[in-house]
């Protein structure tokens, strides 16, 4: 399952990656490139394993460079994310941020 859902991801990352966006829109990047693993509103799938991106103790900052540098001690998160730049990586952030 979990093989099935990195699979599946990888493909959306790959297509979606080749969509260049005018307007950095965090709802929409967070639709596109964070939600098939953390859920349409960040709740996480615990199925799929998948913690909630909502709630996390990050700030805005942290996740930003989380997002766009990698951390690499978070398994899949160990390298950026999405192909994020810098200015969609802080937007997604904000977005998160105001998730409840
Ligand atoms: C392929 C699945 C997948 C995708 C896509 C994905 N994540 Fe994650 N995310 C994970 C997993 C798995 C973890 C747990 C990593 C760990 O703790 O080792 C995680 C952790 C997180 C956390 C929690 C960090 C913490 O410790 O508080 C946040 C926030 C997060 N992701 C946000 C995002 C955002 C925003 C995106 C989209 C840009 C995204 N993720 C895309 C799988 C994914």
């Amino acid at each position: 399952m979990k093989k099935i859902c990195i699979l599946a991801a990888a493909v959306l990352l790959a297509a979606s990656s080749m969509l260049l966006f005018a307007q950095a829109d965090g709802a929409a990047l967070f639709n596109e490139k964070c939600s098939m693993c953390h859920g349409a509103k960040g709740e996480g799938n615990k199925d799929a394993g998948m913690p909630a991106a909502k709630g996390t103790e990050m700030t805005a900052e942290k996740l930003t460079a989380f997002l766009f540098k990698g951390d690499p001690e978070k398994a899949i998160h160990a390298s950026p994310m999405g192909q994020l730049n810098e200015e969609q990586a802080k937007a997604v952030a904000a977005f998160v941020k105001e998730l409840k």
